[in-house]
């Protein structure tokens, strides 16, 4: 793992920024693996600020995002769809046809993660995949469990993920109970993976995925086994590091 520690989260977003873009430039038809979540607007914001300034060409990336909630509409301000059209590909030249989203409203979802992997698969996995990490370890939807699991999966959300996610939403009862998630496994095939981490409050999680044992009950801790990974930190985020 390559940890690279900035004072605070601008300078954490301008590396994560700067490192997506070099792979855009190196590779303009990558595959990108998205997140959503507070810890990535930052960085969307300066690639957005990139392709404004004539510096980023999105017109050949392909992009696949790790998870969306079950039961929301791309409408709904709080689906995951939603996010990404607003923060970034509303904003950049990205074909709408080149950017996946599970299907939250897929009337079978168990066919609709067999669609999406397969939508994963076709593209030959991320070249690139940006992560941002729970308070409980969790990678995309991969909440801590008894196992890894391999592939595109239908999760129901742990109480910590909704009580972290209500602050979106105007209460509790609104917090959809469950999401489509890419797999570890899915996640582990990238070629390369980004994982940013911001704030006091991750600075444990931080640790125990970086510097802990590998373990399910840390999803994130899996990365160490990937061979190409870079976290991202801010001071507070990497404190106990
Ligand atoms: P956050 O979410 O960036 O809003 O903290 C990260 C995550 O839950 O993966």
């Amino acid at each position: 793992m390559r940890i690279l520690i900035a004072k605070d989260y601008d300078g954490m977003c301008q590396n994560g920024a700067n490192l997506i873009a070099a792979q855009v430039l190196l590779k303009p038809e990558s595959v990108l693996g998205l997140a959503t979540g507070s810890t990535p607007c930052g960085i969307y914001d300066r690639l957005a600020g990139k392709y404004s300034a004539g510096e980023l060409d999105f017109s050949a990336v392909r992009s696949v995002n790790l998870d969306e909630y079950v039961g929301l509409p791309p409408e709904n301000d709080q689906s995951y769809r939603y996010f990404m059209q607003k923060n970034l590909f509303s904003r950049i030249n990205i074909r709408p046809e080149n950017t996946h989203v599970p299907n939250g409203l897929a009337e079978d979802i168990e066919a609709e993660c067999r669609r999406y992997e397969q939508q994963v698969a076709d593209y030959g996995y991320p070249d690139l995949q940006l992560l941002g990490i729970g308070l409980n370890g969790h990678i995309g939807f991969n909440e801590p469990a008894g196992d890894f699991p391999a592939l595109t999966h239908r999760v129901a959300l742990t109480e910590s993920t909704i009580n972290a996610n209500s602050r979106f939403f105007k209460s509790l009862d609104e917090v959809p109970r469950a999401a489509i998630t890419m797999g570890i496994g899915t996640i582990m095939r990238a070629k390369k993976i980004l994982l940013a981490i911001s704030g006091e409050n991750k600075k444990e999680i931080a640790r125990a995925a970086i510097c802990g044992p590998v373990t399910p009950q840390v999803p994130a801790s899996v990365l160490q086994l990937h061979p190409d990974v870079t976290v991202i930190l801010d001071e507070a985020a990497a404190a106990l590091l």
